[in-house]
């Protein structure tokens, strides 16, 4: 078989501004990145590009041959984003220009605002890919979905069946709050993966690769905004992307995934938890309490870096009870308004503007002299740190 083309993909998503509220972009921002990146394709710096948009994130989906972390590339979505983010502000959108944390460009977009899933690879003879794109949550969001497409034989039935899958994956876990990661093999060491992915608002399943052959999978943004920050600014709606068949899962098999509307950190205020929505991109609009949270996933074939597609994939009746259960969910959740576990605890509320109100209610407390105080739980995390020195 003759080799295939050396092929970056990226996926770069920031939240420019958003009309009538965080819901959804304007068309008129799509239309500015379009712009600089159909510029940037006739001068032959990407190979081809599509824009769309994940609630009130503007996502640049490109193929280049640069690599991942390229200067030029990363240049290239900055300057789409300030483009859009102009236009953002000319219209009076809101929150206009949220995700540029920083006036100049440095070199590379991570730690900036936007965030980033990039992979190379070798194209295969059929190059198939899933691109995932949420809004209203977080990264760790998609741990669980990684962890059922590449090491659970009840999702994934190419686990079991195909031996090119046989031998399992290798899961790379990065600590967003220590800057670590850790490699660990699936089957073998499950449970110690379980134990870390988790907690997702800390542990994120960064990226998956063939055990058999050291292809990489999957790779998922691993930015957090508020870390970043340091403050409330939004809450780090990730991308994700997997690659899909002959010897990776099958494209059923990825989306079997998120038939399971589960709970994650995000919603109004990045503050509640609730059900992840799979959604065609026609409902790719947060709305009921700027939610619930909610992914759209694209499928395209890669030839010679040609984004072949897209297939809007959660387009499809078969989602209409995961959708149906995450309605239910939602509403329960809902019910219980400013009460954990809907509204998140406390250590993930330190990043939103709740600290704030608490400030002010500080010296309303009373001494009380004969207390018996019960004691705060300590976070062990040295127990992560002792391996490194
Ligand atoms: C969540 C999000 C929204 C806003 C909310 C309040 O990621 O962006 O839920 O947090 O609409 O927005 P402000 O404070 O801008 O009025
Ligand atoms: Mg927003
Ligand atoms: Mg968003």
């Amino acid at each position: 078989m003759a080799e295939g083309k050396l092929i970056t993909l990226s996926v770069i998503k920031a939240d420019i501004g958003s009309l009538a509220g965080h819901h959804i972009v304007h068309p008129d921002t799509i239309a500015a990145a379009t712009k600089v990146l159909a510029e940037a394709k006739r001068k032959g710096l990407i190979i081809d590009f599509y824009v769309t948009n994940a609630g009130d994130d503007l996502e640049l989906i490109m193929t280049h041959t640069k690599g991942v972390d390229s200067p030029d590339i990363h240049g290239l979505a900055w300057d789409a984003f300030k483009e859009a983010a102009k236009v953002a502000k000319e219209l009076g959108l809101y929150a206009a220009g949220q995700d540029l944390l920083v006036d100049a460009f440095s070199g590379n977009v991570r730690g900036l605002g936007p965030g980033v899933a990039e992979m190379e690879f070798v194209e295969r003879p059929a190059e198939p890919v899933a691109i995932f794109m949420a809004d209203k949550t977080e990264p760790g969001a998609f741990n669980l979905p990684m962890y059922k497409i590449f090491a659970d034989p009840f999702n994934t039935a190419g686990l079991v069946i195909d031996p090119r899958m046989h031998e399992g994956f290798i899961f790379e876990i990065y600590d967003v709050f220590e800057g670590k990661y850790v490699k660990l093999s699936a089957p073998e060491e499950i449970y110690d993966i379980l134990a870390i992915i988790g907690t997702p608002g800390r542990f994120i399943v960064r990226r998956v690769y063939r055990k058999a052959d050291g292809e990489i999978g999957a790779v998922v943004s691993v930015e957090r905004l508020n870390l970043i920050a340091g403050k409330y600014v939004g809450k780090d709606d990730p991308v994700a992307i997997v690659r899909a068949q002959s010897g990776f899962p099958a494209m059923g098999e990825i989306l079997e995934a998120f038939a399971f509307p589960h709970l994650v950190a995000g919603w109004m205020r990045g503050s509640h938890h609730g059900p992840l929505m799979p959604v065609p991109l026609r409902y790719s609009k947060c709305t009921r309490f700027d939610g619930p949270p909610r992914v759209i996933g694209l499928g395209f074939n890669i030839k010679n870096g040609r984004l072949v597609g897209p297939s809007d994939l959660f387009d499809d009746v078969a989602f209409d009870e995961t959708r149906r259960l995450a309605q239910t969910v939602a509403e329960y959740m809902r019910r219980h308004g400013p009460f954990m576990p809907h509204r998140l605890g406390p250590e993930e509320m330190e990043y939103t503007t709740l600290p704030q109100v608490l400030e002010k209610l500080k010296d309303r407390f009373k001494i009380e002299e004969k207390a018996v105080k019960a004691k705060k739980p300590q976070i062990r995390s040295e127990l992560l740190e002792e391996t490194h020195d």
